[in-house]
């Protein structure tokens, strides 16, 4: 799965540079081109003459040549990579991509890299811990790059406990398994919709929910990664979608995300439906701010809004897959079976607001699935990336 493949081997300033001798032999021996581009502090840890005997590439580390004043040109770099590893990454370039600082050749690199991006962060436990070290850790997921989670043990400073760098036979199977779902969605056309819809009160004020898009853009990166050509119709959300595949349509209103996926629907072979639409709408919207008055009661009139998911599934056609979500709070699998069989879809995935770190906002679910021959398979809590992993997985069995 590596052979041929490009990768720009990112090292930095940590102990833990030790280990990049061995990533790279490992990658060198399964066929794929390694280039590394090392930071200053990390050619203290480790000499640039052992990293390009193993890489076969002379390493790059400045901007220029020292030699004959060359330039190094990070755009083509960044084109010419299938993958970016940056293992290890010290907690202070990962706050420098996280906030596009780019002072050093590998941060600008990583700017200009338009493949996807693994990051191995290896530092002591607190740095690891420390709220800007994962509010930084956080972001770089949210640009949809892979966080290689740190594991447990012994670190340089003697104390015990998460940050040591993941070991390289293991980052050389996760890049080896990425590969391999590189291409099992090529030619599909998929739709998918994520976030909340605002349903406008007046110029200020809007009825809407908690959801932030994250599980629907994790969906939309996961089947773009895999070859497909997706459109992502997304609700008011703060997150940016990566992906050269995925085609974005923002919208703000459930009635605007109804336009754009009946618009979209007939030429996918499949819908994921993640949005948290709004049932209902408020019957009527004010063109100015409605003032208080000083009154103390004040009624909304609402109106339901139209169902995307049964609208889609009055739709679908033959060979067309369509799933969606199902949000609980109670008697969750009853809920989720009924929405699944009136809303006429393949798969429901059901994630419950009682389980710890599941549902809206946070970046973890647990889910199950349930299909329409009765099958539930429940999964544990795993990150949103990896929960994307497996509802792809489920959809592609229904193409097999
Ligand atoms: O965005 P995050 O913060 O990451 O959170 C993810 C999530 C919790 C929003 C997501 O995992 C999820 O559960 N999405 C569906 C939420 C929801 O609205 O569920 P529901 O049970 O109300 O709706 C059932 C299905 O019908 C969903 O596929 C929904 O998209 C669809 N629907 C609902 C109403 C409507 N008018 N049109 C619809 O298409």
């Amino acid at each position: 799965m590596l052979k041929d493949k490009r990768i720009i081997l990112g090292i930095t300033g940590s102990i833990a540079a030790y280990k990049s001798a061995y990533l790279i032999r490992l990658l060198v021996k399964k066929g794929a081109e390694v280039q590394v581009v090392i930071t200053p502090a990390g050619k203290e840890f480790i000499t640039p003459l052992t990293l390009s005997t193993l890489s076969r590439h002379p390493v790059i580390s400045e901007f220029f040549s020292n030699r004959d004043g060359s330039w190094h040109s990070h755009v083509d770099l960044g084109l010419w990579a299938d993958a970016m590893l940056i293992a290890p990454a010290t907690a202070a370039t990962i706050g420098k991509m996280a906030n596009g600082i780019a002072d050093n050749m590998l941060v600008t690199t990583y700017l200009s890299c338009k493949a996807p991006v693994f990051i191995a962060p290896a530092m002591d436990l607190d740095m690891f811990a420390h709220p800007t070290t994962q509010q930084n850790i956080d972001r770089l997921r949210s640009f949809g790059h892979h966080i290689i989670e740190p594991t447990e043990g012994e670190l340089a400073s003697a104390l015990e406990g998460k940050g040591r760098m993941e070991e390289p036979e293991k980052i050389v199977t996760l890049l080896e398994h990425f590969f391999a779902a590189s291409h099992t969605l090529q030619k599909k056309k998929i739709l998918i919709t994520a976030g909340p819809t605002y349903e406008k009160i007046d110029p200020v004020r809007f009825i809407g929910n908690y959801s932030s898009g994250k599980m629907g853009f994790a969906l939309a990166e996961t089947c773009a990664r895999r070859g497909a050509d997706v459109t992502l119709i997304a609700g008011p959300v703060s997150l940016s979608a990566k992906h050269p595949k995925i085609k974005r349509i923002d919208v703000e209103s459930a009635e605007e995300m109804y336009q754009a996926a009946i618009k979209t629907f007939p030429e996918a072979d499949a819908a994921l439906l993640c949005a948290a639409v709004a049932d209902y709408r408020p019957e009527t919207s004010s063109a100015d701010k409605i003032k208080r008055d000083d009154k103390d009661r004040m009624t909304l009139h609402l109106t339901a809004n139209k169902d995307i998911a049964a609208s889609l599934g009055a739709l679908k056609r033959e060979g067309q897959i369509l799933a969606g979500f199902a949000l609980e709070t109670t008697d969750e699998i009853r809920h989720a079976q009924e929405k699944r069989k009136k809303k006429n879809l393949d798969f429901i995935v059901l994630n419950s607001l009682r389980e710890p770190g599941a549902g809206f906002r946070t970046d973890t679910n647990k889910i199950s699935i349930l299909d329409k021959q009765g099958e539930i398979t429940a999964y544990p809590l795993k990150s949103k990336q990896a929960v994307a992993e497996d509802i792809v997985n489920k959809l592609e069995t229904l193409w097999i």
